[in-house]
């Protein structure tokens, strides 16, 4: 028999040092998409919390968040809505801005993506200053959307963002640190 493979997500995850400048540990998780065993894992464990939470909509983040979410609604039999950077929907938009290492940007959310008391799943693939998740909660529940929750592969603890959408009163799931 070929031995177990005991592998878990962050196994898959490759860390590319100096991206995309100096001094930054870039958390790659294309290794981990590439991966049949290790993609379904991700999907899996990130929606393993939600079982009985009646989520009607995943709200996936520009751009790695639009792979799991697809992945994830797909698995929960919802439907799928993108939050994407400004510029970038073709319909009527509602715009929230939020910080980033240096400057601002800008998250954009069709103005009739989410029904008043939708209750929504966000998801993205890694959270560190919670900037863009925070961006995304804005917009969600600026069309009466409920969160229900928001889920991760990765949390860089050290960059406050689990801290910070907590103490705005969200559930914060991550498959590893
Ligand atoms: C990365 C990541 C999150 C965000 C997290 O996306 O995928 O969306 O940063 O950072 P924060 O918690 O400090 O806001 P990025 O902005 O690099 O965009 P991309 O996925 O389009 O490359
Ligand atoms: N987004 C913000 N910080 C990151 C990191 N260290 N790796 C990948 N994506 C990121």
């Amino acid at each position: 028999m070929p031995p177990r493979d005991t592998r878990s997500v962050r196994d898959y995850i490759r860390t590319i040092a100096d991206f995309p400048k100096e001094g930054i540990l870039f958390r790659d998780v294309t290794t981990l998409f590439a991966d049949a065993r290790g993609f379904r894992m991700a999907v899996d464990q990130l929606l393993t919390p939600y079982a009985g939470e009646r989520i009607s909509k995943v709200v996936g983040l520009e751009a790695r968040g639009f792979i799991l979410g697809g992945a994830v609604a797909h698995q929960l039999s919802v439907g799928f809505v993108p939050i994407r950077k400004k510029g970038k929907l073709p319909g009527a938009v509602i715009s929230e801005a939020y910080a980033l290492e240096y400057g601002e940007a800008v998250m954009e959310l069709h103005d009739d993506a989410l029904q008043p008391g939708e209750r929504v799943l966000i998801v993205d693939d890694l959270l560190a200053t919670g900037g863009t998740a925070a961006a995304a909660i804005k917009l969600c529940e600026r069309l009466g959307a409920q969160i229900v929750g928001c889920a991760f592969v990765i949390d860089l603890p050290d960059l406050g963002g689990r801290t910070l959408l907590e103490g705005l009163g969200h559930d914060v799931h991550a498959l590893t640190e």
